[in-house]
């Protein structure tokens, strides 16, 4: 039994990864499984949290005892976190959103005899909801985002993530490298955890349970009112 150091805090958590579509069969899409920001609403039920989570196409069930909001595209993403944004005292934004979208979704499927040998597609940029809910965020209020990147070199990695927090607004940036075996998908992850003025709080490796606990253990520490 973890420590009941969230009861009656209110924790908002996306997870997955958005899928834009394309027409009625068709959507752009990425790889996350959604499993990292399970096991961070898992961890914050545990510590007694009274958790929402946004489920954007998971490949793994939700946790009990949460309450589970469906989002498919990033702008149905930014429509059920801004039901919940204002009052929640935490967010963490796990989910892989979209950077862009079609500019226009097709109501018929699009048929290969009618556009050829090549195909373009036009794409327009989503909202960028974490820095939008950073911009918002009330006194008191704690606001995490993740950072998936596939670059290898640590220094690098590191200053993508300085540039990143800084970009977004939000007290704390998880930072993680994905690629084909690590981060998506897999059952294991290594972060780091750097706060809003690029300083590493904290490095966690292990289960995405236990790398879950570890950025909760950060953000309890922080000044919740
Ligand atoms: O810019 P990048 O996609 O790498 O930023 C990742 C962080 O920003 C994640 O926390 C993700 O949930 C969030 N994000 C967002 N809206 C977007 C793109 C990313 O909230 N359009």
């Amino acid at each position: 039994q973890p420590e009941q150091d969230l009861v009656n805090r209110r924790i908002l958590i996306s997870a997955g990864g958005t899928r834009e579509p394309l027409d009625p069969v068709r959507f752009l899409g990425n790889r996350s499984s959604g499993k990292q920001g399970v096991a961070l609403a898992e961890a914050a039920r545990a510590r007694g949290g009274l958790v929402t989570l946004v489920a954007c196409n998971l490949e793994v069930p939700a946790p009990d005892g949460v309450h589970v909001v469906q989002a498919g595209s990033a702008r149905d993403l930014q429509e059920a976190l801004s039901a919940s944004a204002a009052s929640a005292d935490v967010i963490i934004m796990a989910a892989a959103v979209a950077d862009y979208r079609p500019t226009d979704v097709r109501s018929e499927k699009i048929k290969k005899e009618h556009t050829g040998d090549t195909l373009t597609l036009e794409l327009v940029k989503n909202p960028d909801i974490l820095a939008e809910l950073s911009a918002a965020c009330r006194p008191g209020q704690v606001i995490v985002g993740f950072a998936a990147e596939t670059e290898s070199d640590p220094d690098r990695l590191l200053t993508l993530g300085r540039e990143k927090v800084t970009r977004k607004g939000c007290d704390y940036l998880v930072v993680n490298r994905v690629g084909w075996s690590e981060g998506f998908a897999t059952d294991r992850n290594t972060v780091l955890l750097l706060d809003r003025h690029g300083v590493i709080v904290k490095e966690a490796s292990g289960s995405k349970m236990s790398v879950a606990h570890r950025i909760l253990d950060v953000v309890v520490q922080t000044r919740l009112p």
